[in-house]
């Protein structure tokens, strides 16, 4: 069985051909920035890279995209991330760019299948993922089941409020866990504090320096992932919780300690679920989209 992978994100995207059972090759390219069709075109030639890589024959398409989805019109009904996605019939334009079938899952859904069967959370009942990067996304996965909900946004756990009438959100909102806990997010704060622009990789440099402003807009960031996990785990009352993304990934251990901290400090009295680093690092969307597709065709 041979099946290509998709991942979506707000800055690359990455196709990969997973065959028996490892990914054989793969391809990442810049999102493009006008959004819309040059996005579905850039994939498909991703994708098409990947195959000729590989060498070998693929059955479908496992796509891993953002935003609340449309399933049964196989579309994109807003990603605050990617522009000109708005009501976007994702499927039908991949398929007609590559000839194959194509399957979708929230990218944050697929990452968390894939942690879950292969990664972090292997031999789990249930996983709460959430990924933090240039947004916040999540997923709830049971055997090989994902929670999509009746609207296709179950899950979107970026977009619950954390503070009512805090900084404004990509999806509209204000006070968003997504405009609160983001590199860009933080890239906000630092330009407020340090009065110039600096990226998240010089913000986390001098965070794990010590620097003090430094460290007040990253562990108040990791302080919000931490309060909004206790809050999901009484949602979802999940076996395990993996945390994955750039952001997780990247900040450094008192990052993480913070978010520990905060999530134990919210689970007091309660039963708490182990809270674990992402394993498979920038490869679980690819392996959780390809996995949909092979699900889906009945390999799995
Ligand atoms: C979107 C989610 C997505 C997350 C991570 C959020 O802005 O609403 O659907 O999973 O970003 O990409
Ligand atoms: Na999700
Ligand atoms: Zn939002």
């Amino acid at each position: 069985m041979s099946v290509v992978g998709i991942d979506l994100g707000g800055t690359k995207i990455m196709a990969g051909v997973f065959s028996e059972g490892v990914i054989k090759a793969k391809v990442t390219v810049p999102t493009p920035e006008e959004g819309g069709q040059a996005v579905v075109d850039a994939m498909a030639q991703a994708a098409k890279a990947a195959i000729e890589a590989a060498g070998v024959g693929v059955q479908a398409i496992g796509l891993g995209t953002p935003g609340p989805l449309d399933f049964k019109r196989g579309r994109i009904k807003f990603a605050p991330n990617i522009a000109n996605f708005t009501d976007f019939p994702i499927v039908e334009r991949l398929e007609q760019a590559t000839g194959l079938r194509v399957y979708m899952e929230n990218d944050a859904n697929a990452a968390a299948l894939a942690e879950h069967k292969l990664g972090a959370a292997q031999g789990a009942e249930s996983t709460l993922y959430m990924t933090v990067s240039t947004g916040v996304g999540g997923g709830f996965v049971w055997g090989n089941k994902v929670l999509r909900g009746v609207n296709g946004q179950g899950g979107e756990i970026g977009h619950i409020t954390m503070q009512p009438g805090g900084p404004l959100c990509g999806c509209g909102l204000d006070g968003c866990l997504e405009a609160l806990a983001t590199g860009p997010a933080m890239e906000r704060m630092a330009l407020a504090s340090f009065k110039r622009e600096m990226g998240t990789r010089e913000l986390f440099a001098l965070f794990q320096q010590g620097d003090p402003r430094a460290s007040r807009i990253v562990l108040q960031a990791a302080s919000w992932v931490g309060i909004a996990l206790a809050s999901l785990v009484k949602c979802y009352d999940p076996e395990v919780i993996v945390l994955g993304g750039g952001v997780a990934l990247n900040a450094g251990p008192a990052y993480l300690e913070e978010v520990q901290r905060s999530y134990h400090r919210y689970m007091e009295n309660w039963i708490t679920p182990p809270l674990h680093l992402a394993k498979l690092g920038g490869e679980a969307g690819l392996l959780g989209a390809a996995l949909t597709a092979a699900i889906e065709i009945g390999e799995i």
